[in-house]
């Protein structure tokens, strides 16, 4: 069994970032610009744009937070996206999920210009992606797609189960399996699929992304398949210093022993999402997805 380490690709990762705007810099570019929107105080959200406004340190970006309460109106919220849109300094900005309840979320991703869309959310993105043009994918699914890739994980003509249908995870991930290069055979599991327990068996890789705590179980694992955790649960604990434990949608010390491979969690996939946020902006930066 081997552990795939999303911390040391990462930083791997960001290191090839840093380097690149170094030369960026260097021939007399400009510096790649994030901007994040966090609106509330949703503990998830608030570490997460924290981990990103410090990736972007790491790597030489600029980043700029724009932080509101949850009381901020809809119409507010999109008259700010209308002034990043038109920010030439800014190459690329996220809207950070969820938003409070009065704030229609598919009306604020399809706010933000294509062209700006680090997130890859937006409906021309996802259909770019899911045709196989040049776009912003997003975080999540690249991620896990570069550490196949990084760990050559043999993927064509593999049976893959995605557990988990949501559009940030498992669609566009599923898309991505199929497309020409990766050649996997993708079945798409989520809460109404019959048998369950048969079909993921069934499964050379296992994407697990339902959010659902320790879902997958030893029994649900043939011997040598690789299993992707993207399940992040914060499961109350006792013990720890922050209260909760990140808890992923694998029963970990019951089916690593089976894998050929397994991310962990944390440290799995959750470190490989920001670099792809990373990437993003610098191909922002670059102009190399869009003029
Ligand atoms: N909330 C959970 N994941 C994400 C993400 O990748 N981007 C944004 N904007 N919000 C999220």
């Amino acid at each position: 069994m081997q552990l795939i380490d999303g911390k040391l690709i990462a930083d791997q990762v960001k290191s090839e970032i840093a380097e690149e705007v170094k030369q960026i810099i260097a021939n007399g570019g400009k510096q790649p610009h994030l901007a994040v929107i966090i609106v509330g105080h949703d503990g998830g959200s608030e570490t997460y744009v924290a981990h990103k406004v410090k990736s972007c340190e790491q790597v030489g970006f600029k980043s700029t937070k724009i932080e509101f309460e949850d009381d901020i109106t809809e119409n507010a919220l999109l008259a700010e996206i209308e002034k990043l849109n038109n920010d030439a300094d800014i190459d690329g900005f996220i809207v950070q999920l969820p938003l409070p309840k009065h704030i229609s979320e598919q009306k604020v991703i399809e706010a933000i210009d294509y062209r700006k869309d680090v997130d890859g959310f937006h409906p021309i993105n996802v259909g770019r992606m899911s045709i196989g043009l040049p776009c912003y994918v997003s975080a999540t699914p690249s991620g896990i797609i570069e550490l196949i890739k990084r760990y050559k994980i043999e993927t064509s003509g593999k049976n893959c189960v995605v557990i988990g249908r949501s559009n940030i995870v498992g669609k566009p991930v599923s898309t991505l399996m199929i497309q020409k290069g990766i050649d996997a055979t993708v079945t798409v599991c989520h809460s109404r699929t019959k048998n369950i327990k048969d079909v993921v068996r069934g499964a050379d890789i296992i994407i697990a992304a339902i959010g659902s705590p320790e879902f997958v179980t030893a029994d649900m694992v043939k011997d040598g398949a690789t299993v992707i955790d993207v399940g992040t649960t914060r499961v109350p604990n006792a013990t720890t210093k922050s209260g909760f434990k990140l808890t992923g949608d694998v029963k970990f010390d019951e089916v690593a022993p089976k894998c050929s491979y397994i991310t962990p969690v944390p440290g799995g996939v959750g470190p490989m999402t920001i670099v792809s946020l990373l990437k993003n902006t610098l191909l922002a930066a670059k102009k190399e997805v869009y003029k």
